[in-house]
């Protein structure tokens, strides 16, 4: 359907005076006697378009909130260097009725109503600012690896080893109930792949893989996790920026994290002045602010012992008691960013009895070469480390696990040819987008929320 873009009109002064067409769902009707307005949106701007209808004798029929319109008019002056279009009724053509049980009839809508509409939520302003950013945000990402000589590799989703070795996989099978089966052994033989098989909660070990052979990649894609936590930032399924990088140490990896996350989220503030506005106003007081501050600022850095030291000395009433050899929890994580730090910091170090098997071991025997970068607001948004490149080291650490050697023969072989030191992170991309727009749920901001208890 030939039209222009509503992001395209509404501050080209350039086009007053032309005739022009534009498609969109109705926001806002008002009628009078001689004009009507319509506030128009079509998604590609947070602002809606004002089309000023001249009703003279024309049969004109008030849309309603909700219907898809073509609206041909001419480009005219609006108010604030806006560009609005006076059309005539015989110019708006009603592409898709909206009775008015249409849920978005008024604004204001709480968040919660809106998870359960996820299907037009898209078209609130809150959603409309949300899935652009997500968008800008992935661009971004991309932009930044491909100019540092990264290569884009997209590990299997399927997958027969769990990397976290969490327990968190979702399985995978064709088989479902059934009581024909005598264990699990036999099960997992008649399934589809003929073992046990998964959803990868990383594309991590593979990730090492490539990069033993292109020196630099990442990753990003779905993760699923079947953690049973019904919390405000954990998704079964998520998407996850994971590089990977050979020659490289752990402050390496904290150096990369810093640079990426400054460079996307400058790029963000150039790109999306609208949208960052837009939270500051509604969702975050200063948000735009802080963002500005992160950017020009180092992040902080503290090991974990030093931080369960902080921890202890707070004086915090923390619902989970601190010592040292215990995972930080949200509360601990905001508490070093929000009171201590009060800006992102990085914790490394962490006790090897609390991190996955593959991070590199510290000469001191008790703690890996692992970071979490915490952000006020969120707590941990990346989670990375130096890898184990030495074999027996790392067989060592598989063993201590009771991990089965087989299931990980391939990464296991990386470390007999040529092994190199190596390192990379997770980011988790809906962590990111919660931080740089300031909702406080991860089920807002990404499209179907997938979490325990919920699908649709
Ligand atoms: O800290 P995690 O578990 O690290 C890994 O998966 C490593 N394999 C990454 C690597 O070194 N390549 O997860 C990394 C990040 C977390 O910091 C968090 O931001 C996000 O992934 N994440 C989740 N996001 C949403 N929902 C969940 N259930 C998440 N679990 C992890």
């Amino acid at each position: 359907m030939k039209h222009t873009d509503i992001a395209d009109v509404i501050g080209s002064q350039e086009l007053v005076g032309k005739e022009i067409t534009v498609c969109g769902w109705v926001r806002t009707s008002r009628n009078s006697k001689s004009v009507a307005f319509i506030e128009l949106n079509d998604g590609t701007s947070l602002k809606n378009i004002q089309i000023v209808v001249e009703k003279g004798d024309g049969d004109y029929k008030e849309p309603r909130v909700g219907m898809s319109l073509k609206v041909c008019g001419k480009a005219a002056a609006g108010r604030s260097n806006t560009v609005e279009i006076n059309a005539l009724p015989e110019g708006i053509t009603v592409l898709g009725d909206a009775p008015t049980d249409y849920p978005l009839q008024k604004k204001g809508h709480s968040l919660e109503f809106l998870r359960t509409i996820p299907h037009l939520r898209g078209r609130t302003n809150t959603f409309n600012a949300v899935w652009r950013v997500r968008s800008v945000l992935a661009a971004a990402i991309h932009e930044y690896f491909q100019s540092h000589h990264f290569v884009y590799v997209n590990t299997p989703l399927i997958t027969g080893s769990d990397c976290e070795g969490a327990g968190e996989m979702f399985q995978v099978t064709t088989i479902g109930y059934n009581t024909e089966y005598k264990s699990e052994e036999e099960y997992n033989a008649n399934d589809f792949f003929g073992r046990r098989a998964g959803l990868s909660v990383s594309g991590q070990l593979e990730g090492e893989m490539a990069a033993m052979a292109m020196g630099k990649i990442y990753t990003f894609g779905p993760s699923f996790r079947a953690e049973n936590s019904n919390t405000p930032k954990h998704l079964a399924e998520f998407w996850h920026v994971e590089p990977e990088v050979a020659f490289m140490e752990l402050d390496d990896v904290i150096a990369l994290a810093e640079d990426m996350l400054k460079f996307v989220i400058g790029k963000l503030l150039d790109t999306c002045p609208d949208e960052i506005a837009f939270f500051d106003a509604h969702f975050e007081k200063g948000l735009k602010a802080r963002l500005e501050e992160l950017i020009s600022h180092e992040f902080g850095r503290v090991t974990y012992t030093e931080a369960i030291e902080l921890l202890k000395k707070s004086g915090e009433d923390f619902v989970y008691p601190v010592e040292w050899g215990c995972d930080l929890q949200t509360e601990h994580e905001r508490y070093l960013s929000e009171k201590v730090f009060k800006k992102a910091v990085f914790v490394t170090d962490y006790p090897k009895e609390i991190k996955s098997f593959y991070m590199k071991q510290n000469p001191d025997g008790k703690t890996v070469a692992a970071v979490d970068l915490l952000v006020p607001g969120v707590g941990e948004i990346i989670g990375g480390s130096e890898r184990e490149y030495d074999l027996e080291k790392l067989l060592s650490a598989m063993k201590e696990r009771n991990m089965n050697l087989d299931l990980y023969s391939d990464y296991i072989d990386l470390r007999k040819f040529g092994s190199v030191p190596h390192g990379g992170f997770g980011l988790g991309f809906e962590r990111l987008i919660m931080y740089t727009t300031g909702m406080a749920n991860i089920r807002d901001v990404i499209l179907f929320p997938r979490t325990v208890g919920s699908i649709r």
